[in-house]
């Protein structure tokens, strides 16, 4: 069975990245996926504390915190989304929080071997969503600057971008968006 991990990076749980990503949940659902949700905003964690000991003692983060079951789950998981919406040009701080403590999930130690490699089982999709008040042409330079990463985890990563969306308005029509993520969750489920 598909295992579908959504990590809900907005505060806002109906707002426009979060119908989005459930446009894709509920498709996934719908065709026997097995889908876990994480609210970041209602969890209680911290961000990467840098003490390095997932690379010098451990193979996972020392934490115990909410972000335990998250990062534990993605070691299973075979789609996992992350959606936040732009703030202030990069993700939510929750989501930033959240994405610093998958540092865990990379295999570093420079004085044996200079290259990262990634922790997590190869063969897994990544569901980028991302969205904005700011027209279409703004704000890329999120997906240039995240983009290594995910290619570090080895992920096939897809990306929905929903733009034009004044902050005011978490009901705002993302039809289309939407479309897109059942269009994913279909071609991606295969149970
Ligand atoms: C604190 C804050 C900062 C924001 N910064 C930006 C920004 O830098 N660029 C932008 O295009 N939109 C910005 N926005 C607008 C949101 O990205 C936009 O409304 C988005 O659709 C909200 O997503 P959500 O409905 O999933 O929460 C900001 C909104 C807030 C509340």
């Amino acid at each position: 069975m598909t295992k579908v991990m959504s990590v809900l990076g907005s505060p806002r749980k109906r707002g426009t990245s979060a119908r989005i990503a459930k446009a894709f949940t509920d498709t996934a659902e719908s065709l026997g996926a097995e889908v876990e949700k994480y609210y970041l905003n209602g969890m209680n964690y911290k961000g990467c504390q840098g003490c390095e000991q997932c690379h010098s003692k451990l193979d996972h983060c020392i934490l115990k915190d909410d972000l335990k079951n998250v990062l534990d789950g993605m070691h299973s998981a075979d789609i996992i989304l992350f959606s936040t919406p732009v703030y202030y040009g990069d993700t939510s701080g929750q989501f930033k929080q959240f994405f610093d403590r998958t540092w865990s999930h990379v295999n570093y130690n420079p004085q044996a071997d200079p290259i990262a490699s990634s922790r997590l089982p190869k063969g897994k999709t990544a569901l980028f969503i991302l969205s904005q008040g700011d027209v279409a042409q703004k704000h890329q330079d999120i997906i240039d600057r995240y983009k290594p990463f995910f290619d570090l985890y080895g992920f096939d990563l897809k990306i929905i971008r929903a733009t034009g969306l004044f902050s005011g308005e978490p009901d705002a029509d993302v039809s289309s968006a939407q479309n897109e993520a059942m269009y994913y969750a279909k071609s991606l489920i295969n149970n």
